[in-house]
């Protein structure tokens, strides 16, 4: 079954008085595109987005925050102000355009944030409480913060209403409404602390206080763990008893959880990525919603549509979140209704959207450049329609850089050929994936191969292209997406050392000792010191820096730290490896410490190196003195391709009335002139990611 109208994932469906189009929905998470706490423009964009790509639900404000002593933790929406509800309006108005309903989720966030930010109010807690992940150490809340609190839900609701919201819904989880109901958490001895009915005072007040607030056909739910997993927390007969007292006081739906989200440990399980199992809570929502009478709703790495179909059909839940899904593809239903589920760009469960709220500001999805950058990027190529005109457009490299450049320049219209080296396309990504926990990673290149030919891209392997195999191709454009290769020159005597790759893929001698020097801070030397371990080598990890792997975020270290410890591998921080020299049974390394100067050796088998990649720019050199642009990029029109594109077009439109020509006028960037022109890509550059690689290729091609 796939575009059939009786497709349970397509069947309308009701939440009170609100009809949703179809049982997918976007639960709330917060990229931190807001402007100052505002869900201005970039916000709105990226739901827009989504609700144009038919889901039946979005839910915004993942964390929308109640009151000045929650301050924003991740770019949370404020809801503390009367400012938001212009913005809520025009959010919702432009989003019910599209069909799609659009709710919040409303928090006080209590010890999950910081005592340093905001107005610098000191956090609160039900009980005095540092919570591991944010690490602040909050007060007990007092009589006149309760009442403080509630008031503040109270008016956050009322602006929600009041910006057209279709419903709220509570996050319960892991925030101040969760460390009430904890016995864990909750260590009080006044009427909110003790027995349950006691423990349940403040979220009922509160749920009062919000019910009485909106309209009586406002749908309220909330957010909670059905199940804490842990011996000391709530199980699920407990939550369902929780949750029962819930809706006798107005609670309209539930979106079920699983789990705990107070450490990196924790939350890395509750919203686990690639290398774990499929949908690993839907018997718990089984269980909740035998047991209740409102609505389930549900997300947790339900990424693929046979999964979600099964979680609906089989009587699990009511509504399917897929999240990261939709950041991956916000035309996931669209294409899914239209019978092109191959088209539907896969999310991989890199978790690189969570992490790179932290590592670059907001979230960024590893393979898809054009999500949070809905005004300058396009997720649909098609809609875009054809160049106006058609280029031979050369590509030398089958990573995701050159891939991506051929799946949208053959969607473009252009007449594409990729030469790649190899007999198999992939690149960096092809090595990574041959790590077990990151082999998911790839679907990032088999679905651009597989787009790319479906579009008609001539891809072409086992073809070392040098200038000649380029110009006798007779281009217009070529793209050189070559990647790079590891840099191990960081020490004296770096010819004794290995790189990464040789790591993952050769095999590993059990027993050696083996140093693996970290001077990237990112997965590769992690996934080496893996394998490495996995495969019995003794293995000492060291790096320069203060923390391992430096830039891989909370959401992929838990995995890798793990596996750290289980094998007993050391980390030696803030060494650098300064020399490496043989001795009569091995490799002798020197390492200098940053900060004391002192100098240590260390007596092993093998030495394996990270320090990001060098260009393989010699095929670019050789071309660039013939190229018409000499490999100049045009910064201005590659920040906005779509701005570009639309500025050319009124060009033209303007230029062709001035004329009064009957031809057409080219909008294309480049002036039409005999030769070539010439760009490169990715990690041909200089060493980056898989994202900045995608994010290049995406640009260039719109504009040519
Ligand atoms: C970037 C990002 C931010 C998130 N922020 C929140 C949040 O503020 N509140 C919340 O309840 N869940 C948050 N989530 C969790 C999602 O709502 C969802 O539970 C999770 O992504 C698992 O569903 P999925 O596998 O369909 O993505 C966030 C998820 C992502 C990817
Ligand atoms: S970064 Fe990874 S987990 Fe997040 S949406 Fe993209 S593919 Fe999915």
């Amino acid at each position: 079954m796939s575009s059939h109208a009786s497709d349970p994932l397509l069947t309308p469906f009701s939440i009170g008085s609100v009809r949703l189009r179809n049982r997918i929905v976007s639960t709330s998470h917060e990229p931190a595109y807001t402007d100052n706490g505002m869900p201005a423009e970039r916000y709105r964009r990226y739901h827009v987005e989504k609700a144009r790509g038919g889901v039946g639900l979005t839910m915004i404000g993942g964390s929308a925050i109640v009151s000045r002593d929650s301050p924003a933790a991740f770019g949370n929406i404020d809801l503390s102000t009367d400012e938001v509800v212009p913005w809520l309006r025009k959010l919702a108005d432009e989003v019910h355009d599209h069909g799609t309903k659009v709710m919040i989720q409303v928090t006080h966030l209590g010890a999950r944030s910081s005592n340093f930010t905001g107005d610098w109010l000191p956090l609160v807690s039900a009980s005095r409480y540092r919570e591991p992940a944010h690490r602040a150490f909050a007060k007990e809340a007092e009589d006149w913060d309760i009442e403080r609190i509630i008031d503040d839900y109270a008016s956050a609701a009322r602006r929600v209403a009041a910006g057209g919201m279709d419903g709220l819904e509570l996050q319960h989880w892991g925030h101040l409404m969760d460390s009430f109901v904890s016995p864990r958490l909750n260590h009080r001895e006044d009427e909110y602390g003790g027995s349950l009915e006691n423990r349940l005072r403040f979220p009922l007040r509160l749920l009062d206080a919000v019910r009485a607030a909106v309209p009586d056909d406002f749908v309220v739910g909330v957010r909670m763990s059905m199940d804490e997993l842990r011996e000391d927390g709530l199980d699920s007969d407990d939550a369902i008893a929780i949750l029962q007292r819930y809706i006798e006081h107005g609670v309209q739906f539930v979106s079920v959880t699983g789990g705990r989200i107070e450490s990196d440990r924790a939350l890395a399980e509750a919203i686990p990525g690639m290398g774990t199992p499929s949908a690993p809570f839907l018997e718990l929502c089984r269980t909740v919603r035998a047991a209740v009478s409102v609505p389930v709703l549900h997300a947790t790495r339900i990424a693929d549509v046979p999964t979600a179909r099964h979680a609906v059909d089989d009587g699990c839940v009511d509504l399917i979140g897929m999240t990261r899904a939709q950041i991956a593809d916000p035309y996931l239903v669209e294409k899914l209704a239209a019978g092109e589920e191959d088209d539907i760009r896969p999310c991989v469960g890199a978790n690189a959207c969570l992490d790179a709220i932290y590592v670059s500001g907001s979230a960024h999805c590893i393979h898809n450049p054009a999500t949070g950058r809905e005004e300058t990027l396009p997720q649909r190529i098609r809609t875009l329609g054809l160049a106006r005109r058609s280029r031979r457009v050369v590509i030398v490299g089958a990573g995701p850089a050159g891939l991506e450049a051929a799946r949208v320049c053959a969607m473009r219209g252009h007449d594409v050929t990729l030469l790649e080296a190899s007999d198999r396309h992939g690149g960096q990504v092809a090595i990574a994936a041959r790590s077990e926990r990151r082999r998911d990673l790839i679907g990032i290149v088999d679905w651009r191969l597989q787009q790319a030919r479906k579009n008609g891209a001539d891809m072409r392997f086992n073809v070392l292209a040098d200038e000649d195999t380029v110009l006798d191709l007779e281009p217009d454009v070529v793209f050189v997406a070559t990647g790079g290769m590891p840099n191990t020159e960081v020490c004296a005597g770096a010819e004794h050392v290995l790189d990464v790759w040789d790591v993952m893929t050769s095999p590993v001698v059990a027993g050696q000792r083996v140093l693996v020097y970290d001077d990237n801070g990112s997965y590769s030397a992690l996934d080496a010191v893996e394998r490495l371990a996995r495969a019995g080598a003794e293995v000492v990890y060291a790096s320069p820096e203060r923390t391992i792997a430096v830039d891989v975020g909370s959401m992929n270290s838990p995995a890798y730290l793990r596996s750290m410890a289980e094998h007993g591998v050391p980390s030696r921080l803030t060494e650098r490896l300064i020399a490496v020299e043989e001795t009569d049974d091995g490799l002798r390394a020197t390492l200098r410490n940053e900060y004391a100067d002192t100098e240590t050796t260390t007596d092993v088998d093998a030495v394996v190196v990270d320090n990001g990649t060098l260009p393989n720019d010699e095929l670019y050199r050789a071309l660039k003195a013939g190229s018409r642009n000499g490999g100049a990029i045009d910064y201005d029109a590659f920040v906005d391709p779509l701005g570009t594109l639309r500025a050319q077009a009124t060009a033209a439109v303007t230029a062709t009335a001035d004329a009064e020509a009957e031809e057409e006028v080219p909008v294309g960037s480049l002036p039409d002139a005999p030769g070539y022109e010439l760009f490169r890509i990715g990690d041909a550059t200089t060493s980056r990611s898989v994202h900045a690689a995608i994010l290049d290729a995406l640009r260039l091609s719109l504009l040519i």
